[in-house]
């Protein structure tokens, strides 16, 4: 194994696109190369609208994080997100093939996996992520690799995580413009769950919820692994929008009060004086008022705040989630920021929560400790999975048409075992 490995992650988002590159090791991942603030173009609530600003935009992020790195990107993991997302759990069952000593090989994982893929998709449905959360031998449950055990029949539990085609092909083909291969696809959700949750809280059941600007992702974990996946089109842009009705703004005048309020509370969170009652100076925005109760401003945000929230309550409800999180809602993407999340995820969703920053890195860390760097952080821990699972070795050359040996797709579902 090569004794360092150049890993770059691309999180292609509705308010802004972020390269990361990482040096990574057997023992650390340490990035090299952050493209910092690009703000994106031609994506809408997650989707490629308009290819050639897109292609402008990954350009744009990915010659700053290369400049700063000083290599160049052949291959990336790149996220997709959108609420074209969706998910699945499917069994899978198949007789173990008999062999010499009548242990269970990869090949019979293999082929488990993929009888448990064999779910009729429609022909403009492809899978994203397989993840085996469960296998059986000969219906003893609960085993997390059964290679190498003995056994008749292997049975497995998956989630799967599927997506529109014309979403995902679209995505490739602008990374492809700007001349990077695309390693794998990866869900946000995936994503920024690799960067901001503990093992700990997977194992006990947790919900992340990734507040971008033009989406809000989600996915939960019980047992260690994810059991639902879901993205509503809706941010962090639409409280930005409300405030400008509310205050008569520009966008971008709304969008700064927003973050100067946002900032003010996280700071008066840290000091424990969150200031609601004195009135806001708005003066240089030469808007019809000068001065704004802080309270009215907090009214605005909390009802789009209790919007979003809602819907996730009501998915968590109608996947029958309910309780069975105890870890509670870990809330990260760059709307985590906005004021008073907390406290309206703590109201509508009744569980515990947390922000989650991104863990897990070395190197330029001051560049991606916030939470907006959640998913692009997390697709190089990904591929740091895939690496140290010895599944990124040798499948580089086929990308193209997607031929990965059945060995090489069991070392990649191995990394990702809980
Ligand atoms: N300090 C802050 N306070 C409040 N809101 C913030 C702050 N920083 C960023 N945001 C908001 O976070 C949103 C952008 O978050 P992020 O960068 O995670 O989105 P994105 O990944 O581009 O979008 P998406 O994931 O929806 O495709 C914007 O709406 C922005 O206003
Ligand atoms: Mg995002």
């Amino acid at each position: 194994m090569p004794k360092e490995k150049i890993i770059t992650g691309i999180d292609i988002g509705s308010t802004r696109v972020s390269t990361t590159i990482a040096s990574v090791s057997e023992s650390k991942v340490s990035v090299v190369g952050v493209s910092g603030d690009i703000t994106s173009k031609g994506i809408n609530k997650g989707n490629v609208i308009d290819i050639d600003s897109a292609v402008e935009a990954i350009a744009q992020s990915l010659e700053k994080a290369e400049r700063m790195a000083g290599v160049s990107v052949s291959k990336a993991f790149v996220t997709i997100n959108g609420s074209h997302i969706e998910t699945l759990n499917s069994h899978g069952v198949v007789a173990v093939a008999p062999n010499q000593t009548s242990e269970i090989s990869k090949d019979d994982v293999a082929r488990v996996i993929e009888a448990a893929q064999a779910v009729s998709l429609p022909s403009t449905r492809e899978v994203i992520h397989v993840i085996p959360r469960d296998f059986a031998i000969d219906s003893l449950e609960g085993i997390k690799d059964p290679v190498g055990m003995s056994g008749v029949r292997l049975e497995v539990e998956t989630n799967i995580i599927h997506g529109s085609s014309i979403a995902m092909k679209n995505i490739i083909r602008c990374v492809n413009q700007v001349g990077v291969e695309v390693e794998e696809l990866v869900y946000t959700g995936i994503a920024s769950s690799e960067a901001v949750l503990t093992d700990t809280e997977k194992e006990l059941g947790v919900l992340l919820v990734d507040i971008g600007g033009g989406t809000t992702s989600m996915i939960a974990f019980l047992d260690g692994s994810p059991v639902h996946s879901a993205v509503l089109p809706i941010g962090g842009r639409l409280v930005t929008s409300d405030l400008a009705i509310g205050l008569r703004s520009r966008l971008e005048d709304a969008e700064k009060i927003k973050l100067r309020l946002s900032n003010e509370a996280l700071i008066g969170k840290a000091m424990d004086n969150v200031k609601r009652d004195e009135e806001f100076d708005i003066s240089e925005f030469n808007l019809e008022i000068e001065r704004i109760p802080r309270n009215m401003l907090y009214k605005i945000i909390d009802a789009r705040l209790e919007e979003i929230f809602r819907l996730i309550a009501l998915e968590v409800v109608k996947v029958n989630l309910v309780g069975k999180l105890p870890a509670g809602v870990v809330v990260t993407g760059g709307g985590s920021l906005t004021a008073g999340v907390e406290r309206s995820a703590k109201v509508n969703l009744k569980m515990p929560v947390r922000i989650g920053t991104p863990k897990g890195v070395t190197g330029l860390i001051d560049e991606i400790q916030g939470p907006s760097s959640a998913a692009g952080v997390g697709a190089i821990l990904y591929g740091t999975k895939l690496y140290r699972g010895g599944s990124l070795l040798s499948f580089d050359e086929h990308r193209g048409n997607m031929k990965k040996s059945v060995s090489k797709i069991i070392d990649k579902l191995r990394s990702f075992l809980p």
